[in-house]
């Protein structure tokens, strides 16, 4: 599911980070969103109103008493047609209001008078952040079901350093987005594995596999995003974890393989999304080889051990997914793999169409046969993914 079609409240607050929210707007209106903007009257100090409307394309709404709303009902009116009020930035002052259900504005009457969820972005300063009152009050809105997105950490406009920076548009977009998934995996632990492995050769040489990580990521997100509780567990790859994830980086099979025992007890679904190296070096060298060490440079190789196969034969196994990525004959290859690993679903791709790419065509191969999930951004095919996972489990659990 998208964002098209979304009709969303966007409520601005008044703090420096109100000029990045201009940016949200547009990305929201980018996405398919319906926008509709109100702004306090300190948000009207860093971003003017004009601004707005010109990006969503609508009035921009300021005042409780403006005539132009049937009634003068403007403070309930403006938010009964929207899915989700988004507050951001949400300042210190905005988050004690609505924690404390005070209304002496157009926004925060919208927001106690509301019927639809409320997702708030919070930024301010560190102090403001870490002071006793504002996390007595992030409290009481967590308690009250207020989704929380950030704040993030680093630099400060008021030249201080550390938690209370809004996130940024793009990261905002991912959090509404996020919102709107169905909680499929609520609940649940799901433990992924991304990226390749990388065995040593010697100090500075490895053998490793191609992989960017960005599906096992994906995965990793969308399962976030139905609600679960996720590890991460990933070969070396430059991407950020999705924001919740509990990351674990490893760089051989053999701390892969650790990695996974330590974490696997108890999880739900296990997604082996990794290239794992089948091989690893028998002897790495303790130095580095020098060019000329040897004429012909025979390693010899031994076996690494199967994490996905270890883990689908464990006593209570977790529901187990594998990705095998085929150079060719793609039905044959993964149905064969799946009945050799012996687990219930396996997702398969043609290495060359997916290799470090946005995008993906997987198909799944179950019990029942094979499902293609058509060509699209990983992030997409991932939520498929999950949402095949959610239905296999539910009926699973219906049988039993
Ligand atoms: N896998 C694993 N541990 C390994 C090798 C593979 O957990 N040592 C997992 C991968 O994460 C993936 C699945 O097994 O989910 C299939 O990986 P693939 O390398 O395609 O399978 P192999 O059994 O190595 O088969 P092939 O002969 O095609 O290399």
């Amino acid at each position: 599911m998208t964002l098209e079609g979304k009709r969303i409240l966007l409520g601005l607050t008044g703090g420096v980070a109100a000029y990045k929210s201009a940016e949200l707007a547009r990305a929201l209106v980018k996405a398919g969103c319906d926008v509709r903007a109100v702004l306090t009257e300190s948000a009207t100090r860093f971003v003017g109103a004009a601004t707005l409307q010109a990006l969503t394309g609508q009035t921009a709404w300021l005042d409780l008493w403006d005539p132009r709303v049937a009634n003068q009902m403007a403070h309930i009116e403006l938010s009964r047609d929207r899915d989700l009020i988004v507050i951001a930035p949400a300042s210190a002052d905005f988050l004690a209001k609505v924690a404390n259900g005070l209304a002496d504005d157009l926004l925060s009457t919208l927001v106690l008078a509301r019927r639809c969820p409320l997702l708030v972005a919070p930024a301010m300063n560190v102090e403001m952040w870490s002071n006793p009152a504002t996390r007595r009050n992030l409290l009481t809105l967590q308690d009250d079901g207020v989704s929380i997105a950030g704040p993030a950490s680093g630099d400060q406009a008021c030249g201080e350093s550390g938690l209370g920076r809004m996130r940024e548009p793009a990261e905002l977009l991912d959090d509404i987005e996020a919102f709107f998934q169905p909680k499929l995996l609520a609940g649940k632990r799901v433990l992924v594995t991304a990226g390749p492995t990388e065995e040593p050769i010697d100090p500075v040489r490895v053998i490793t596999n191609a992989s960017s990580g960005k599906m096992g990521f994906a995965v990793a997100r969308a399962a976030r995003e139905a609600g679960a509780e996720v590890t991460l567990v990933t070969g070396p790859v430059s991407l950020a974890a999705p924001q919740g994830a509990t990351r674990i980086d490893v760089r051989t099979a053999a701390e892969m393989f650790d990695a996974v025992k330590a974490a696997v007890a108890g999880c739900d679904v296990f997604v082996a999304v990794a290239a794992v190296s089948d091989y690893r070096v028998a002897h790495p060298a303790a130095q580095k080889v020098k060019r000329g060490a040897h004429r012909t440079w025979r390693l010899d190789l031994v076996e690494n051990p199967d994490i996905l196969a270890w883990v689908a034969k464990r006593p209570r196994a977790p529901f187990c997914v594998g990705f095998a990525a085929e150079s060719e004959k793609l039905g044959e290859h993964a149905r064969a793999k799946r009945r050799r690993k012996g687990i219930p679903l396996l997702a398969a791709n043609l290495a060359q169409e997916a290799l470090g790419a946005d995008d993906n065509a997987l198909t799944l191969f179950d019990d029942r046969g094979e499902h293609p999930l058509g060509r699209g951004p990983k992030i997409e095919q991932a939520r498929k993914l999950i949402a095949h996972v959610a239905a296999l489990m539910a009926a699973q659990g219906r049988r039993r």
